[in-house]
């Protein structure tokens, strides 16, 4: 019998991460370098670490790795590099070279599922034109996997959560629920589209939404993986001191998700995402339960939440929609800091 991964997981993908409110509790206690050619660090969250080589080149930096999101492995593994990938392509940069990282129960399962997982990585990074040059391996149970990741990056072309500005329209490039979705499929409640519609997202590259974020000087971008819409367009409106608007009413929602979160498909990590941006939100009167659940649905692999310059929104969604984002659309607004980081809204 093939090896089912997803048996072997409560929390798969990005839904496994620590908590926002535990990431922000011990960064405190991580000495921040000084060093002028750090240009970008931990201090605004955003996706990468950039360094300055020259006045011409910085090197993105990043690193995710997270136990089995589906069941079969080389799916995983697609699933795993896309998701690793992405932090660079959020801070327009250019994938180029990658290490694996891989935890393994070589007593538990048979090795060909390692290469099986591996050789799914192997294959999105060739997609990415990424070269992978090596790796390191540990026996654990249950298994992940993930990649480090440089890329190359313009220092003066850097795209961060720093980048909001007032006026700035936000599109999102794919639709969200693979949290709610997985949740689904683990409680035999989401049907088999649902599911390969989730996969098919989870493994589509942010390669074309980078592009088309380079091509049009976006200054302002994030990618939404374990801290959900909400939580990233969080950490974006505090990196840049404004408020970040969202009207879950227009965001693209994958398959039935909107059906499963209320039949109660809810994983814990939604709460914890809540629990944490709660205080810095505000919640429209008579806000839809579901949909500010599905607003902090932990995503893996998610879409790219992109700034556009006002004016530039319509010109920029038929962009990615002809690259074939084709759930690209525009779900909020930037203004001035007003009370809260986070306006969230349903009308
Ligand atoms: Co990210
Ligand atoms: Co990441
Ligand atoms: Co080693």
């Amino acid at each position: 019998m093939k090896t089912d991964l997803l048996q072997m997981v409560d929390n798969g993908g990005c839904s496994a991460k620590l908590s926002p409110r535990q990431l922000e509790e011990f960064l405190k206690y991580l000495p921040l370098p000084d060093d002028p050619n750090i240009l970008v660090d931990i201090d605004t969250h955003d996706d990468a670490g950039v360094y300055r080589v020259n006045d011409d080149l910085a090197l993105v930096f990043t690193t995710d790795f997270f136990p089995p999101v589906c069941s079969d492995p080389y799916e995983f593994g697609q699933i795993a590099a896309a998701n690793s990938i992405s932090d660079v392509y959020a801070m327009g940069g250019d994938p180029v070279i990658a290490l694996n990282l891989m935890m393994f129960p070589a007593s538990k399962l048979p090795i060909e599922t390692l290469a099986e997982i591996l050789k799914g990585g192997s294959d999105m990074a060739t997609e990415a034109g990424l070269r992978i040059i090596g790796g390191h391996t540990i026996d654990d149970f249950p298994p992940k996997y993930g990649l480090a990741v440089v890329g190359y990056v313009h220092p003066q072309r850097i795209i961060t959560n720093a980048g909001a500005r007032p006026g700035d329209s936000l599109i999102l490039t794919k639709p969200v629920g693979t949290g709610i979705i997985l949740a689904g499929q683990k409680l035999g409640l989401a049907s088999s589209e649902d599911v390969s519609a989730a996969k098919s997202i989870m493994k589509q590259l942010n390669r074309s939404g980078a592009d088309i974020m380079k091509k049009n000087n976006i200054k302002g971008a994030t990618d939404i993986t374990g801290y959900g819409l909400a939580g990233h367009a969080l950490k974006m409106a505090r990196a840049s001191h404004v408020t970040i608007n969202l009207n879950m009413k227009e965001v693209p929602l994958i398959g039935n998700t909107y059906r499963l979160a209320d039949e109660g498909c809810i994983p814990g990590a939604s709460f914890r995402n809540l629990d944490f941006a709660e205080a810095d939100t505000f919640f429209g009167p008579e806000m839809d339960y579901n949909l500010k659940m599905i607003a902090f649905d932990a995503q893996t692999s998610g879409g790219l939440l992109i700034c556009a310059p006002s004016g530039t929104e319509r010109k920029i969604v038929n962009e990615l929609k002809n690259a074939g984002l084709t759930s690209s659309s525009i779900i909020g607004y930037v203004t001035e800091f007003n009370k809260q980081y986070l306006h969230l809204k349903d009308a």
